[in-house]
């Protein structure tokens, strides 16, 4: 059964709203029940096994960033687009292993496009989060499948999502949900507690059919800094818009599948060369 409100809405406390703006992190534990990570996950491969993989062999790498002016990748903003792994083809372009195995990440209109995926997106207890948070009228930016695959399972380099999804003023947040366990083994997040206040590095931008960074700020990351974020399946993450994070590869045999979400408030304004734009408008999160 798909359902997020089998409990009671849970509400964020005075201590988490502190530890949040504390950290700019916070996780919170059973935040969905272990069957509908479990339909979730089920939905997903449904996905992958329809999808036409021969037709759409746009790899996505956050360290070549060579998908960035495809436009499948640019596209994608408002539909449900399929991005595999650095490593899924040989050197003749034939899937190194079965599709379901080789898919890095689906997105980014999944909340609005699929019937799932939508109805787990809108639930209550999102919008319930959102107004604890302080983003007053919510609205839904993008939705993210991240498969982590067993063995090739890519790195995510340190960033922030503001990055990509800039707002002014910034309202930026995102939802990570772990639909497994997220192990150091597997490829968990990390991230650098407080890193949200010390202004945002770079913005990825598009300009007609080219994407680029445009660099504030050229200082390295403090990776040393970076704490890793176990948790066990059912948790949410929620990631501050200037959290700087990143992801390990993920070497073990098993994957780390997680559902993302990215809102932010109407009222902030949303910069037509941000990468991700949209034929309508975003969907609000009621
Ligand atoms: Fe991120």
């Amino acid at each position: 059964m798909l359902s997020v409100t089998e409990k009671a809405i849970p509400r964020l406390t005075a201590q988490q709203l502190n530890d949040y703006n504390r950290d700019g992190f916070l996780i919170i534990k059973d935040f969905i029940s272990e069957t509908t990570c479990n339909f979730l996950i089920a939905r997903t491969k449904q996905l992958i096994a329809d999808f036409d993989a021969e037709h759409y062999k746009t790899i996505f790498s956050s360290a070549d960033q060579a998908h960035a002016s495809s436009d499948y990748f640019l596209n994608s903003g408002d539909k449900i687009h399929f991005f595999f792994e650095p490593n899924a083809f040989d050197s003749n372009g034939n899937l190194v292993k079965d599709k379901v195995f080789t898919i890095n990440k689906i997105g980014h209109a999944l909340h609005e496009l699929d019937p799932v995926f939508k109805t787990f997106s809108t639930d209550q207890k999102f919008s319930a989060l959102a107004q604890d948070l302080g983003i007053s009228d919510p609205i839904l930016l993008q939705s993210m499948i991240i498969c982590k695959q067993p063995f090739i399972g890519g790195e995510v380099y340190a960033h922030q999502d503001s990055t990509y999804l800039f707002t002014e003023p910034q309202s930026l947040v995102g939802l990570w949900l772990a639909l497994e366990d997220a192990s150091i083994e597997n490829g968990c997040l990390w991230a650098i507690p407080g890193g949200h206040r010390n202004g945002l590095k770079a913005r990825f931008i598009r300009s007609k059919n080219q994407t680029k960074h445009v660099v504030y700020d050229e200082s390295e990351w403090e990776l040393p800094q970076m704490q890793a974020l176990t948790v066990a399946k059912g948790s949410l993450i929620i990631l501050h818009g200037l959290l700087p994070h990143m992801s390990k590869a993920n070497l073990a045999p098993y994957s780390r599948y997680a559902y993302t979400l990215h809102i932010s408030s109407a009222h902030s304004a949303y910069p037509s060369d941000n990468w991700l734009q949209r034929e309508t408008p975003f969907m609000r999160l009621d």
